[in-house]
């Protein structure tokens, strides 16, 4: 078979880890072994019953089988803009400041190719989510990584960065509730951000993944929420974790009007819109009853209380996660992140992400998802207790 050669665009991807992941943890489950997998972010639980059954409705509907609007139903917009009022008390326009996406890695990795040239700067998390380096790279956009140490909170210190760095910086991505770290952000710290990106121009993009995921009775805040937040970014909102939708592909990126129309310009080119009954479906997520978020929320608080209290009494000394449903934790001392993660996987049989994969700062660190159930969360405790790596 005759091998074509790939573009330099291709060519320069970054690697995905989380498929090298998924290969080593695959050979331990096909050798037998019950492996309990807490490597991946991939939610557990169903979408909820209501939101199943509009999609059902209007799959049927023949209006559906069209071709959706180049950008998306007005409902779906305006769905979105009213949930950030409800959520957030945010006014959004839903004719200018919002954009309808195949799920938020979309919004994410067509960003930087809306708003960059070649050589241009952006600035992004160390430790992060790693498919923002994707977008970066199909833009030829060049990175600063901004490191987020556990001395301040996950949270990047912006006096670390270069002046000329921070000049030269046209786009910044930030995440909290944070992947990797759990960590979430404060006020004072957006409003920091607003400041920062206003004197230097730079448009700030805030992940919104696991804004519905917060811990200890506190809320996770909309980075849209900052005074200011609007003139100088966006939000980007995804429908896969709040309402465990992973599979469904729909998320929205709300704030300044120019950059949601950047995006709208380049789907206008890339893609016709989402199928109809799934964006009817998001409506119905979006502006329908709550509760299953409420429930889903303890559920994942449940589930930390478990893993952290039980790693606890063990002696490991870890830090409980604020929001998002990843648990970031220190490997013992003298080990790397991913010989801790092969140790836990080929002693314990328990798959976790080394944090190395996350960025040169992830080192010395393990992600633990909490996508599995109470029982099981309880019984990696107890295989980890019978490695004695940790004295009380
Ligand atoms: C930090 C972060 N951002 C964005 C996403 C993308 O989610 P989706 O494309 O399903 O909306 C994820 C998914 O794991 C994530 O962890």
């Amino acid at each position: 078979m005759k091998q074509f050669p790939t573009s330099q665009i291709l060519n320069n991807l970054p690697k995905q880890f989380f498929a090298s992941l998924v290969k080593k943890v695959g050979k331990y489950i096909e050798a037998g072994y019950d492996v309990i997998n807490l490597g991946q972010g991939n939610p557990d639980q169903a979408t909820p019953n209501h939101i199943v059954k509009k999609m059902q409705e209007a799959s049927a509907n023949p209006a559906n089988h069209r071709y959706s609007p180049f950008q998306g139903h007005r409902y779906l917009k305006q769905a979105a803009a009213d949930f950030y009022k409800r959520e957030y008390d945010v006014t959004i326009d839903a004719d200018k400041e919002v954009a309808i996406l195949f799920g938020g890695k979309a919004g994410l990795v067509e960003i930087p190719q809306c708003l960059l040239d070649p050589g241009d700067t952006m600035l992004v998390p160390d430790p992060g989510y790693p498919d923002y380096l994707s977008g970066v790279a199909l833009a030829k956009a060049e990175m600063v990584m901004m490191p987020l140490r556990e001395a301040n909170n996950f949270l990047p210190d912006y006096n670390e960065l270069s002046s000329e760095a921070i000049e030269r910086a046209k786009l910044m991505f930030l995440n909290y509730p944070n992947n990797p770290t759990g960590a979430a952000a404060t006020k004072e710290f957006f409003e920091e951000t607003v400041k920062l990106a206003s004197l230097n121009d730079i448009c700030v993009v805030h992940d919104f993944a696991y804004g519905a995921i917060g811990f200890d009775g506190v809320k996770p805040l909309s980075f849209l929420q900052i005074d200011g937040a609007k003139e100088v970014g966006i939000e980007i909102y995804t429908l896969s974790k709040t309402y465990n939708m992973a599979g469904w592909r729909v998320g929205f990126a709300v704030g300044n009007s120019s950059v949601i129309s950047a995006i709208e310009l380049l789907q206008d080119h890339l893609y016709c819109s989402i199928f109809g009954g799934i964006q009817e479906a998001a409506r119905e997520a979006l502006t329908g009853s709550q509760d299953c978020v409420r429930e889903l929320n303890h559920l994942y608080e449940r589930r930390r209380n478990v893993l952290i209290d039980g790693l606890r009494s063990l002696g490991w000394n870890v830090t409980a996660p604020k929001g998002s449903f990843f648990a970031w934790l220190k490997v013992p001392d003298g080990l790397t992140s991913t010989e801790f993660a092969d140790l836990l996987l080929e002693q314990a049989h328990i798959a976790v992400a080394p944090g190395i994969a996350f960025g040169e700062l992830g080192e010395g660190y393990v992600r633990v998802g909490l996508l599995t159930s109470e029982e099981r969360l309880g019984e990696a405790v107890r295989r980890i207790s019978e490695l004695e790596i940790f004295k009380k």
